[in-house]
């Protein structure tokens, strides 16, 4: 199984959309995917369900039930929390593939707050193992083996870095982030990388020099840069475009993906209104859609997942 996270802390860059949709397409090739939203505004949860039927009952099955509480999964097993989209599933091919939820809720905007003041402690040790408690958490759950049927999990992150995001970086194999080829969405993301990695080093020297638990190191890795609603022109970015995705492969120290995703409000632009990704109804003939999947089998190679059809 790879646990992969999307993320950036610029927001509206298509995090949601491009996790959405590589999850219909990893899913479609025949791989079991599960998708947490990890976002307050629960943009994921309603592009897979509307408002009517998440009140039906998945309002009280969210991951924010599962954060609360003194220890998060304290009061709900994570894996309770799972549930199989209709719609969207009805869409995959019956070759053993399955897109999976776990939901979210407008109230987690509370749960950065709640989990920070359960940091601290008397002693310095009860302090590293409460951080490694809090941080670990849903690594640690992901561990159980009712995960274990999963080849794939994609962890859309909100627009920011607090604790609910690191908790998801650090559950990690790899990051991925969604950005927009112009100024301001290239301006934040060494820093972004920066703050990964500073998360990594305290989590990594805690564990070392903390509560000997049996808590082990963690390395995500970033997959890279996904440019996200690229204007093509002459089958190449627009030049003004092209700038941007050239500087930030010359200068953020991260990699950048090959494929990028092309800006398409007739596909992507009504995200989620039909409770269907896009690229699950697209026809295999269509353009944006065949770039799509350049795009998915970039990363599933990237991520060692098969490509193919069956499993
Ligand atoms: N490739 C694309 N082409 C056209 N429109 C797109 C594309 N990707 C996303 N959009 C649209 O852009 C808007 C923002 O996308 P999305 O919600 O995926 O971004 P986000 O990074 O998840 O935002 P947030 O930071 O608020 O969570 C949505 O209205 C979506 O429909
Ligand atoms: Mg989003």
């Amino acid at each position: 199984m790879s646990i992969v996270a999307v993320m950036n802390y610029k927001g509206g860059v298509g995090k949601t959309t491009l996790t959405a949709n590589l999850g219909g397409e990893v899913a479609k090739r025949g791989h079991r995917v599960l998708l947490i939203d990890l976002d307050p505004q629960a943009n994921l949860t309603f592009s897979f369900y509307s408002l009517p039927q998440w009140h039906e009952g998945l309002d009280q099955r969210t991951i924010k039930q599962w954060y609360e509480g003194d220890i998060p999964g304290r009061e709900v097993p994570l894996s309770e929390l799972i549930v199989t989209p209709e719609q969207a599933n009805d869409a995959i091919s019956d070759n053993g593939g399955r897109l999976d939820l776990i939901s979210s809720h407008l109230g987690l905007i509370d749960i950065d707050l709640h989990l920070a003041s359960k940091l601290g402690g008397t002693t310095l040790q009860e302090s590293k193992r409460r951080y490694l408690t809090l941080h670990g958490c849903l690594r640690r759950a992901l561990q159980d083996k009712s995960f274990d049927d999963y080849d794939l999990v994609l962890i859309d992150c909100a627009p920011n870095f607090g604790l609910v995001t690191k908790t998801a970086i650090v559950a990690s194999d790899h990051v991925l982030v969604p950005a927009k080829a112009d100024y301001l969405s290239t301006l934040g993301i060494s820093y972004l990388a920066g703050s990964c990695d500073k998360l990594v080093e305290e989590y990594n020297d805690y564990v070392g020099h903390g509560p000997n638990d049996g808590t082990s190191k963690i390395n995500p890795r970033f997959l890279g840069i996904v440019f996200t609603m690229v204007k093509i022109y002459a089958a190449r970015p627009i030049g003004t475009q092209q700038n941007y995705i050239e500087e930030v492969r010359a200068n953020a120290g991260l990699p950048v993906l090959s494929t990028v995703m092309r800006d398409s409000p007739r596909h992507y632009g009504d995200a989620g209104a039909r409770g269907i990704p896009a690229m699950l109804t697209a026809p295999m003939s269509d353009d944006v859609a065949t770039e799509f999947r350049h795009l998915a089998e970039e990363i599933m190679q990237q991520i060692s997942l098969e490509k193919g059809g069956q499993r």
